[in-house]
This record gives structure tokens, sequence and C-alpha cells, in this order.
């Protein structure tokens, strides 16, 4: 996003966001999330409320060695189109870990592997992780070239029943021979009279961006250094709240089904200030959601300022976070309290910026 110094302050971007929300609503989409400079997309009815980024790195020499006579048990081999079935599979199975996630099917995987502009910055590169028997175990994707001496890892999944602490060491050995390569110098036509090269273009880092949490942190804890600092974050959009919550209805009943409060019937009175929200359920089952006016009505069930409801509905803060910051948020009753949690628990996306 981005206007012209000359053309500044004129309302484009804000005409911008209104064709471009007018044709989500028209495609039937029901939420919005962009990336963007601080503050400002809140002012087009975004709220931040997704992690975006989050990363750890394994410095060069933390990168474990291949004890001596030791097969190495795990290989990357390039991904090729046989592979999109397995890899879309494996991303889904990956996924499960999440509250939210963006699939990545085989189109898309098929268009990584086939179709993306070389010069795009998010062109990944699919490597498999294979055992020595062939068997496919997982695998990863980076960045295809060094950005400041670290290669940039952006997924690494594993098939289910497969052990993170024993392909690990591997998938590391594996990315920094990958690393070697990339950092090696183009092979020059030789010239006589030209000094020596001081060779390779060295690389530091792996650097995972696999967000706040992920496997690898915990399976390689000692090959990685500690989190450099808290994530940024994703701008969240819900124009129609109801909408939203009447589709995800079956998630919702789900986490209510398997809690405490399975079975409940009851209504939640959510209050935004100047709007709200009235969530009814019977046994179990989601027979109400739909805009409630708080303005001079008592009896709100919890409240929340602005658009912060949108950080407990992503799974992003829990309630006590998000009072920690808005004194004005909060749950009435204890009973609130229970069922906003149920309902609303804390999860991790992994979101991808598609081109
Ligand atoms: C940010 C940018 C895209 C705004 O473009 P623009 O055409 O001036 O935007 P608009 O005129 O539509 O402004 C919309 C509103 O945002 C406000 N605004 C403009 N720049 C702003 C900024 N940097 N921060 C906060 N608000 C800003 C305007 O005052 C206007 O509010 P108003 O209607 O109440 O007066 C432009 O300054 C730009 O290209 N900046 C450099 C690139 C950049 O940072 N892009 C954003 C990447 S996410």
């Amino acid at each position: 996003v981005g206007t012209l110094p000359a053309y500044r302050r004129r309302g484009l971007v804000r005409a911008q966001m209104d064709v471009l929300h007018a044709r989500s609503a028209a495609r039937g989409h029901l939420m919005q999330v962009i990336s963007g400079i601080p503050h400002y997309y809140r002012q087009f009815g975004y709220e931040m409320a997704m992690h975006l980024g989050g990363h750890r790195a394994c410095f060069r020499p933390h990168v474990p060695k291949l004890a001596a006579g030791q097969a190495e048990p795990f290989c990357l081999r390039p991904a090729t189109l046989v592979d999109v079935p397995f890899l879309a599979e494996t991303w889904r199975h990956g996924s499960r870990r999440h509250l939210i996630a963006c699939p990545y099917d085989a189109a898309q995987l098929r268009y990584e592997l086939t179709a993306r502009d070389p010069r795009s910055e998010c062109r990944l590169s699919l490597a498999v992780i294979v055992s020595p028997d062939g068997d496919r175990a997982g695998f990863v994707a980076m960045r295809p070239v060094l950005e400041q001496g670290r290669l940039n890892v952006m997924v690494y999944e594993l098939v289910e029943a497969v052990s993170w602490l024993a392909v690990t060491p591997s998938v590391l050995r594996g990315l920094a021979a990958l690393a070697d390569t990339l950092a090696a110098p183009e092979p020059a036509t030789p010239d006589p009279g030209a000094t020596p090269d001081s060779g390779a273009t060295p690389w530091h880092a792996l650097s995972f961006q696999l967000g706040t949490e992920h496997p690898l942190y915990t399976a390689a804890r000692r090959c990685l250094a500690p989190p450099a600092g808290p994530p940024y974050a994703w701008y969240v959009r819900v124009a129609d709240l109801p909408a939203f919550l009447w589709r995800i209805a079956p998630a919702l009943e789900a986490r209510l089904a398997a809690s405490l409060a399975a079975g409940h019937t009851g209504e939640l009175r959510l209050s935004f200030y100047r709007s709200g929200l009235r969530l009814a359920f019977q046994r179990g089952k989601l027979t109400a959601a739909e805009p409630w006016e708080p303005i001079g009505q008592p009896g709100a069930s919890a409240s929340f300022p602005d658009l912060t409801f949108l950080k407990l509905l992503t799974g992003y803060q829990m309630l006590d976070e998000i009072r920690a910051g808005y004194p004005d948020a909060g749950a009435r009753s204890g009973e609130a309290e229970v069922l906003l949690g149920v309902l609303f628990p804390k999860g991790l996306p992994p979101v991808w910026a598609i081109e």
C-alpha cells in the first residue's frame, strides 16, 4: 500500500479500502487481515489481533555435528510435483496445532513449485525430508536466497507419529549444507590478473520464521538463541460479527461440549460500549448471535472497548490480558468469565502472506 508523496492526504487509501471491503463482502468473506504500519489500519475498522512473525535463530556454530561413524538418519531433497499431495497433507496435519490456519493446499503448492515469479519476495524453495529408505518424514520451506547472512526457514512440518527429536538434528545439518551452497560464489571465468577472491560469502544463522511457538523450539532447545523480541501483529477486521459467529458455531459448540459447561443454556450480552452482541445457547447449541444495544441497558455480561473483542475472538489474548491493557474491559460475572474462556481459547495462527 503506498501513495506517491504528491498525492497523499487526499483520501486515496481510504477510497481503496472502501473498494476492497466492498469486493471482499461481495465474495462472502467474513474476516479481512492485513499487515501494515503501526496504528494506521485501525481507522478502517481493524484491530491488531493475531501474532505476526516470531522467529528463533540457530547460529552456525550451534548446528549439531553428526557423530563420527554415524550415517545421517534423514536428508533433504528438493520437492517435486509428485510430492504435492504429501506436502498438502503434512501441512494440514501440522495446522491442527493451531486455532486458526491458512490452508496451504495443492493448488498453492503447485503454484509455488512451478509458477511463482522468481523475483517475488514470497518465493519459497520446498524440500522433502526423507529417511535412508526413501520414506518421506516431512518437509521444510525456505527462502531460496540468503538474506543478511541468514537462511530464512518458513515452514518445518513432520508427518504424524514421526519424532521431532529424531529428525531435527538432520534437518539442521541439511539446512546448513543448503546455506553453504547458497553462500558459495558463482564460478567465475579465471582472470589471471585478478586478486584471489576471499571465497564464499559467509552465512551465520538459520532463522526459523515459525512464529512464537513451534515443536522445533523445544526439540532443538539447546541449539537456538533466545527469542529476540515480541512479535508484531496482523490487523484483523470482522465487519459482521453475528455472521462470523454463526459461521464458527460448530467450533463454539464443540468447545462448549468439551468443557465444564457442556450442555449450557443461557446468554452472553457483550457490550462494546457503543454497540454490542447477544449470544444465546440452548442445551449447548448456538440459538442466537445478533446485534445488541448496550447504551442505557443494564445487564452486560462482559465489556470490550473499541475493537478489543477481536483479540479474544482470534485467540490472540485472553480476557485477563485484554483487561491488563484496558481497565474498562472484563467480565461482569464469574459465569461470563468461564464461558468466554471456554468459547474463545487462546491459540496461535500460522497465517501466510499470499501475493
Ligand atoms: C500511508 C499512506 C499509504 C497513506 O496514503 P494516503 O493516500 O495519504 O492516505 P489517505 O489520504 O487515504 O488517508 C487516509 C487517512 O489516513 C490518515 N493518514 C495518512 N497517512 C497516515 C499515517 N502515516 N499514519 C496515520 N494516519 C495517516 C489521513 O490523514 C487520512 O485520515 P483522514 O481521512 O481522517 O484525514 C501513504 O502515506 C504512504 O504511501 N506512505 C508510505 C508507504 C507506507 O508507509 N505504506 C503503508 C504500508 S502498510
